[in-house]
């Protein structure tokens, strides 16, 4: 079968964005093609799916966290939803997430966190060390204090892109294993992609959601550089371990700092936890280290002890898209027919369903979407044209 033809929509890159805007668009009742050479294998693949927008609030950010928690009040029913159009079960962690501390730094990063969620007027409530116990047994004695944030969950976001690409398969999206390698332009417009096959997918518009390949190393790279995307990979490494499922098990995310180094604990509640993550400005490098793995046990076994009990089952390593303001892309591009959505660095899973919500509503009617105003490319490219005047 040619890998080429014709559709309303290209979206290029099938994580857990691009196969939700898949998806989503689909739902509109436009014919959408989705473009990846490996489904779901990218950033999304190492993802720890933690859907926590008060737990990762951080300063300066705060038009970013009016994101996040738009997109987390979306979960429940894009979950719901989801469940009703595929057969893909997708686990969602339920109880709260708890920040700790172990020594003194660590409890002044805590307050200083604390604080923050005051001043914004962020629901979290303070733990002693022995709350912290009360709620999560398998935390350390030596843990000081913490956060109890009610709202903060996780979902598998291995299995949440799977659901995603069955619910579009379902709506008729066509799942084209190859990678673009340029985008066609025609008369200053985007009117598809050129495949590594050499065949040409031709469509109205292209929505780029390639992650870290969204930027010069991507189809978008031969573009002028006020048009390619300000995306750089940040390198993530993750470990997996697996124990027995049941009470005896962790029963929420933990969260916290160790001496110093910030770290996270994510059970599935089916004896899955992820360990994560390193954070490395390396280019596309993606090997996983022996001091990335020691570092990541050594501060997780130092909040919870007993995950030494666990059999480790990887040890992985991918790149989060990052751009200059740790925000997203997503919206329409100076180039018509060209749209992003990408750059969403720490936030892919959190941000897929205001993401796809948004861009699929553009897509159908041609009206921006006022919740992601805020996130458009085009706060770049008038950056990128005065640099390169
Ligand atoms: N949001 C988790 C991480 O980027 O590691």
């Amino acid at each position: 079968m040619t890998a080429g033809g014709r559709a309303d929509v290209v979206v290029v890159g099938a994580g857990v964005i691009g196969a939700a805007v898949a998806w989503r668009t689909a739902q509109r009742g436009l014919s959408v093609v989705l473009v990846d050479p490996a489904p779901g294998c990218g950033a999304s693949y190492a993802a720890a799916g933690m859907l926590a927008p008060v737990a990762e609030a951080a300063y300066g950010e705060e038009t970013l966290l009016g994101l996040c928690l738009d997109s987390a009040a979306r979960y429940p029913a894009f979950l719901a939803e989801l469940r009703g159009a595929c057969d893909v079960p997708v686990a969602r962690t339920s109880g709260a997430t708890v920040v700790v501390a172990l020594d003194g730094d660590d409890l002044r990063a805590l307050d200083r966190l604390s604080d923050y969620h005051d001043e914004l007027g962020l629901p979290v409530r303070r733990l002693t060390g022995r709350d912290c116990r009360r709620l999560e047994p398998l935390l350390s004695p030596r843990v000081r204090g913490g956060l109890s944030v009610e709202g903060d969950h996780a979902v598998d976001p291995r299995a949440l892109v799977q659901a995603l690409l069955a619910a579009g398969a379902r709506r008729g999206v066509r799942l084209v294993r190859r990678s673009a390698s340029s985008l066609l332009v025609e008369s200053g417009s985007a009117r598809g992609v050129r495949l590594d096959t050499g065949e040409d997918l031709t469509a109205d518009v292209v929505v780029v959601a390639a992650g870290s390949w969204s930027g010069p190393t991507g189809p978008l790279g031969g573009l002028p550089a006020h048009l390619v995307p300000p995306v750089r990979p940040v390198k993530g490494q993750v470990l997996r371990l697996r124990g027995e499922p049941g009470p005896a098990g962790l029963t929420r995310t933990v969260r916290g700092w160790a001496h110093g180094a910030p770290v996270y604990v994510v059970p599935y509640g089916d004896g899955r936890v992820v360990l994560g993550a390193t954070s490395e400005e390396m280019g596309f490098n993606t090997d996983v280290t022996a001091g990335g793995a020691y570092e990541l046990l050594r501060d997780a076994l130092a909040l919870v002890p007993g995950l030494a009990e666990l059999e480790l089952v990887e040890a992985t390593a991918r790149l989060r898209p990052a751009t200059p303001d740790n925000a997203p892309l997503i919206g329409p591009t100076a180039m018509p027919g060209l749209v992003l959505a990408t750059g969403h660095y720490r936030n892919g899973v959190l941000l897929a369903p205001v993401t796809a919500d948004a861009l699929a509503g553009f897509l159908a009617t041609g009206v921006p979407a006022g919740e992601v105003s805020a996130f458009s490319p085009r706060r770049f490219s008038a950056t990128a044209q005065q640099v390169s005047r």
